[in-house]
């Protein structure tokens, strides 16, 4: 039985003093053993996050880092910074890192390298845009960058491994993929992990649906049988996420 995970994805939002307020708002009705329960904050709001956090079960995590150990890399942050901090799962490949960034294929497959040997829990996304969807070539798409993502991860680091399908035209948007389209994808990325490692790696690691998850359709998305949880931006940020959290 795979355990939901359910992951608050900040981005660039809250301060510091925002961040006490969201969490203390937010960290009771949050804590809880039925699912993995992840708060991904701003790097900077990592060592308050998880001040105010202490006595739950919530997990922190961050949204992203670079794979060097250190040095002369301006402006980042790397996977021992994270862990030290105390946050210990990341994001990697999300479609706002790979557009307005530039991440392309092979700096995520050494991001997702880097953090299984840190010890850090990755949450690798994946999805296609819009033009790919209506092209009908999305799954062609996803399955490169699944393939591109996992070269030379070992079989127990691919099982530690959560999957994020986030179909980049429903992010954001309010236009969120039916439960059938989200479904169809997980499912689809499960077969391809299967054909990378074997039957333990396909039926056990985690992969989530994001994009546009509200507390109106959590339920109907997370009941599927591939989806594992949800990978949440906006709906993180408001009270409405205990209801995503609680979507039984
Ligand atoms: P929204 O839930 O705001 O659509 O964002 C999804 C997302 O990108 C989570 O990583």
């Amino acid at each position: 039985m795979r355990k939901k995970i359910v992951a608050g994805n900040w981005k660039m939002n809250m301060t510091v003093s925002e961040t006490k307020d969201l969490i203390a708002k937010l960290k009771d009705k949050c804590s809880t053993n039925d699912v993995d329960v992840v708060f991904v904050v701003p790097s900077i709001d990592v060592t308050t996050a998880k001040e105010c956090l202490k006595g739950t079960n919530i997990k922190l995590g961050t949204q992203n880092f670079y794979y060097e150990d250190k040095g002369a890399f301006t402006g980042e942050i790397s996977a021992k910074m994270i862990l030290d901090a105390g946050a210990e799962y990341v994001i990697i490949g999300h479609s706002e890192r790979r557009n307005i960034f530039k991440e392309d294929d092979a700096m995520i497959n050494k991001k997702l390298l880097k953090a299984h040997s840190s010890g850090l829990k990755p949450i690798l996304c994946c999805g296609e845009s819009l033009e790919l969807r209506e092209k009908g070539t999305y799954k062609d798409f996803i399955e490169k960058q699944i393939k591109s993502a996992f070269e030379n991860v070992s079989e127990s680091d691919a099982l530690n491994t959560v999957i994020a399908y986030e179909p980049i035209w429903a992010i954001g948007t309010g236009k969120t993929a039916t439960s059938d389209e989200a479904e169809e994808v997980c499912k689809f990325i499960r077969e391809i992990i299967g054909k990378l490692y074997n039957d333990n790696v396909k039926s056990n690691i985690r992969i989530q649906y994001g994009g546009s998850v509200n507390a109106g359709n959590a339920r109907e998305l997370f009941e599927k049988e591939d989806i594992d949880g949800g990978l949440v931006g906006g709906a993180s940020l408001k009270e409405e996420f205990i209801n995503i959290v609680n979507y039984k």
